[in-house]
């Protein structure tokens, strides 16, 4: 059955089911594991195994995706839609996956841009790691709703206070525990429901299911004995007090606003707690959120469609060189065949082959809604940060390009392939996957990433997909700034500083340098110019 989301009594009952959210976690906490989880409670895979299956069956594809397996990490992204029942509420989750390793942070960030919420998973033993923090600081830039996974709780972990100090301590948020855990490692049992007063029990035998919740009236309910051993069961009674007495209350509208997250606890291989998670998703979610745009703000309820790119994928199958553009849909109602205008070059599009993305597959996406992500096959007009209207000039906002903090000078292997490498460069920065830079004096690209591995990751794609060795040499600069600012002093500052200019792939003007001290000294010398470590990827 259908529900309208209670917050937003003015949302489409199609858009108010809708949750767009993505995990974030440090590798090996357990994201792949519960994303299965959710499939399998969303009924979108048959058993356990399935996601990873996949992931072995692509990545067998190419010498590329060779590297992605050895290095265990995950380099391309992709969305997955489900559908998930909670009592009397179908909820459609749209997950978005966020590539894992540190070193795609970039692609990483832009992705957070396209959803509403994330769950953050934590390992009960090693509590916020290092990739959660820096991924929970995107997050909180806007303000994102964040629910708590603390996984592995069969496992010795640490104790329930010492996570909940930790996470409020190290993300300087609040943190209400959803549920709490009767024992640990060995002794886990389950959690106890903070939320409905419920007994939930872990059942070891099946990891698929879960056994059913057992009904309990406060915690002094003698029925409680019959399944918690004393020593638990005193235990619990303590812990629950004391956290009742010392932790903020689950106030909805913080959690909305990004200041508090609650937590579930849980072990995922074991499908324990994940129900829960997910129907708190639902009912924390959020429903799609307003998207920032200029010169107005879209809301998800308007009848005129609006999406934007947040990620282009190219080459997704090697035979083709197509490109996927992942579209976030902003507002309306889309149908296939619809045609849309593409506002940045003012052209109409017709949408006739948009992929909606479901675990086991890609199908033909006959309508989407508010805060559906869809793929849209294009060769190439479609870039990141572009926005699809029903006719409307709008252009979404917030869609960062960070600085490249690595730079590097490249150079095709073969000299007459010059041409070949600007190509295969362009539709890199063009993808996301890099910064390149032409400058205004010599010859050759300047190439900027964020982290050092997409130096190799990016040499050997421009191999595979252009047949095109490459060599990379180190470059006097090591950062880069976008130039803003008065006409006439941009055109001053860029006379004057020809060894530093160098243009980017849409041609906007960059400044290239190796100290601090000659960005303050722009910044002093020329009022009128700004320098900007980003740049949002507008045109
Ligand atoms: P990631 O995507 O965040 O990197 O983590 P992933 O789900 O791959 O899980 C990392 C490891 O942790 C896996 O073990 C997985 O089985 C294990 N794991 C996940 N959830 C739980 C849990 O609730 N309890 C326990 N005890 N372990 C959990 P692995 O040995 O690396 O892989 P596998 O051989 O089990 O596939």
């Amino acid at each position: 059955m259908l529900d309208i989301a209670p917050n937003r009594p003015d949302l489409p009952a199609e858009i108010a089911r809708r949750r767009t959210f993505a995990i974030i976690s440090h590798p090996d906490a357990g994201k792949t594991t519960l994303t299965e989880k959710f499939l399998l409670y969303g009924g979108a895979i048959q058993m356990a195994g399935q996601v990873r299956a996949k992931g072995e069956a692509r990545r067998t594809r190419s010498d590329f995706m060779q590297m992605e397996k050895d290095r265990g990490i995950s380099v391309s992204a992709s969305a997955m839609s489900f559908d998930f029942a909670s009592k009397d509420r179908s909820f459609r989750f749209n997950l978005v996956d966020t590539p894992g390793h540190s070193d795609f942070s970039e692609d990483t960030y832009r992705t957070l841009t396209a959803v509403d919420a994330a769950v953050m998973v934590i390992d009960g033993a090693k509590g916020v790691e290092s990739q959660t923090r820096k991924l929970f600081e995107v997050c909180r830039l806007r303000d994102l709703p964040i629910l708590t996974f603390c996984n592995k709780m069969d496992r010795e972990a640490r104790d329930t206070f010492e996570i909940i100090d930790e996470i409020q301590e190290n993300l300087a948020i609040d943190v209400t525990p959803a549920s709490w855990p009767i024992g640990m490692g060995r002794d886990f049992l389950g959690c106890y429901d903070m939320l409905n007063d419920r007994l939930e029990l872990m059942d070891r035998a099946d990891r698929n299911v879960v056994a059913e919740s057992i009904r309990i009236d406060g915690l002094d309910d003698p029925t409680l004995d019959k399944h918690v051993p004393a020593h638990l069961l005193e235990q619990l009674r303590e812990e629950v007090e004391m956290a009742r007495e010392l932790l903020p209350a689950l106030d909805p509208q913080s959690v909305l606003e990004g200041h508090m997250t609650p937590i579930w606890f849980g072990s995922a291989i074991n499908s324990f707690g994940v129900k829960e998670l997910m129907e708190g998703i639902g009912i924390y979610g959020p429903e799609p959120q307003p998207q920032p745009a200029s010169p107005r703000q879209v809301s998800p309820e308007e009848s005129k469609v609006c999406g934007f790119v947040f990620k282009v994928q190219a080459n997704m199958d090697p035979k083709h060189r197509d490109r996927v553009a992942f579209v976030r849909l902003a507002s309306g109602h889309f149908n296939r065949g619809m045609k849309l205008t593409h506002v940045r070059t003012k052209k109409p599009m017709t949408i006739s082959a948009p992929v909606l993305f479901l675990a086991s597959d890609r199908e033909l996406a006959e309508e989407a809604w508010a805060g559906d992500i869809i793929g849209i096959p294009n060769h190439g007009q479609l870039r990141i940060g572009d926005t699809l209207t029903e006719g409307e000039a709008l252009k979404a906002t917030g869609i960062p390009s960070f600085a490249p903090e690595l730079l590097q000078g490249v150079r095709a292997g073969d000299p007459m392939k010059a041409k070949h490498l600007e190509k295969a460069l362009m539709q890199f920065a063009e993808e996301g996957a890099a910064k390149v830079f032409k400058p205004m004096i010599g010859s050759g690209f300047i190439v900027g990433v964020v982290g050092a591995l997409q130096f190799e990751v990016l040499g050997s794609r421009i191999e595979l997909e252009y047949g095109l060795p490459v060599r990379f040499d180190s470059s006097q600069f090591t950062s880069a700034r976008w130039v803003a600012g008065d006409k006439q002093a941009v055109e001053k500052f860029i006379n004057a500083n020809k060894q530093h200019i160098s243009y980017d792939h849409d041609g906007d003007v960059v400044y290239l340098t190796r100290l601090q001290w000659d960005i303050d000294r722009v910044e002093r010398d020329y009022p009128d110019v700004t320098l900007s470590a980003t740049k949002e990827m507008m045109v």
